[in-house]
């Protein structure tokens, strides 16, 4: 079990803080600032503590190098804002003089945020020295990003070997709502799994299979499902060389109990643009020059009802291909569904990945699930069963 900021004692104490500040940014502006409000409880709880709060994140993959274009400096204002206006002073480098200067200067409540962390090559390579020297300017360490905690860097695993460790606000939240989504759910519990490829998938799906009720495929992973079943797809996306691979995941889930839902009917179109004509076909009548592009809305509707079953959905990856319209349809319609379902308090909806958040934005649907994660490559490894090394040092 880790400890959490209840077990901290704060006041005075110079406190590193890892963050994902890796956020998008275009024209010098975060155009997306959900990773920032995330960490922004940790900050002001510590803040409101006493603490002397220092920053580390990395932004990009500089690689060892110093970018001037991936420097963190532009974010210390976009930070402050979401943490109401409390100032965050800027420090150009993470580790050394400077830095220890900075946070030695700081006052009781003060917050700093370092420059990029991989400016540095220790950073990444988890450099033991590089981790120390990261250690020296703070009394304890904190992560508060679940979302890089799949990298074993010397930020998110090297400096717990010197400091005491603690999970922040916002990594307690995501470590509960996923560890009970998937340890100690309510059930039945349902998975969708989407997005194009079953070949990035594939221990995704092998892991989920032994711990819920039902898979949902969904998107072009969909496709090679169905062609595994003796279906044309036509021209659609599909790895034609899984489908032994899809043969022997369907066998396995009959074995073990968990139902495979596949869609019955499905969107079609020449090609993935906007504006073409579409039809809507059983999926045994897909011609050989269309391509499936969404689940139909038979499909949708029993995936609909099949949630209305269902106790807990787990969901990565889009139904269709979300990015060009009309081919959201299927995935905005089962998106407002959970939604729907988990506002009347009969579904636990939890979300992840870093298509599955444009999707659900796209539906208007994200305040609407109990838990969105923000982790794109943490919550897939997550998902795989993986022990994530950011999270095990917090457990040590
Ligand atoms: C992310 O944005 O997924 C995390 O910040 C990790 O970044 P990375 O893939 O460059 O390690
Ligand atoms: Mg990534």
């Amino acid at each position: 079990m880790f400890k959490t900021l209840d077990q901290m004692e704060c006041l005075g104490r110079r406190i590193i803080v890892r963050g994902d500040l890796n956020v998008p940014v275009r024209d010098g502006r975060v155009t997306d600032t959900t990773r920032l409000d995330r960490l922004a409880p940790t900050l002001k709880e510590l803040s409101g503590k006493g603490a002397r709060i220092a920053v580390i994140s990395h932004f990009g993959r500089p690689k060892g190098k110093e970018i001037p274009e991936m420097s963190l400096r532009p974010i210390a204002d976009a930070l402050s804002v979401a943490l109401g206006g409390l100032p965050v002073d800027f420090v150009e480098d993470c580790v050394g003089e400077t830095a220890r200067a900075a946070i030695n200067g700081l006052s009781d409540g003060g917050l700093l945020l370092l420059e990029n962390l991989r400016f540095h090559a220790g950073e990444e390579a988890n450099d033991p020295v590089f981790a120390k020297a990261l250690a020296a300017n703070g009394d304890l360490y904190v992560n508060d990003g679940f979302s890089v905690s799949h990298r074993a860097h010397a930020s998110t695993a090297g400096i717990a070997h010197h400091l005491p460790a603690y999970a922040g606000r916002g990594m307690q939240a995501e470590l509960e709502a996923l560890t009970t989504a998937l340890e100690t759910p309510r059930k039945p519990v349902a998975a969708l799994i989407g997005g194009a490829k079953v070949s990035s998938k594939l221990t995704v799906l092998g892991h989920l299979l032994d711990k819920v009720d039902s898979l949902i495929i969904g998107g072009g992973m969909a496709n090679t499902f169905l062609f595994a079943l003796g279906i044309d797809v036509g021209a659609s996306l599909c790895e034609a060389n899984l489908a032994n691979t899809a043969l022997k995941i369907m066998a396995r889930a009959d074995e073990v109990g968990c139902g495979i839902v596949l869609p019955s009917d499905v969107v079609i179109a020449a090609a993935l643009e906007e504006g073409v004509a579409t039809e809507t076909v059983p999926i045994a009548a897909v011609p050989p020059d269309r391509m499936i592009l969404d689940i139909g809305r038979d499909s949708v509707a029993a995936l609909n009802a099949h949630l209305g079953g269902c106790g807990t959905l787990l969901w990565n990856g889009p139904l269709g291909a979300f990015e060009v319209p009309p081919f959201d349809v299927g995935t905005n319609a089962v998106a407002l569904c959970a939604a729907e379902l988990t506002a009347a308090g009969t579904l636990v909806s939890v979300a992840g990945g870093g298509d599955t958040v444009a999707a659900l934005a796209g539906a208007d649907a994200i305040d609407g699930f109990t838990y969105v994660s923000t982790a794109g490559g943490a919550f897939l490894e997550w998902l795989e069963g993986r022990e994530l090394p950011g999270v095990a040092v917090l457990n040590n």
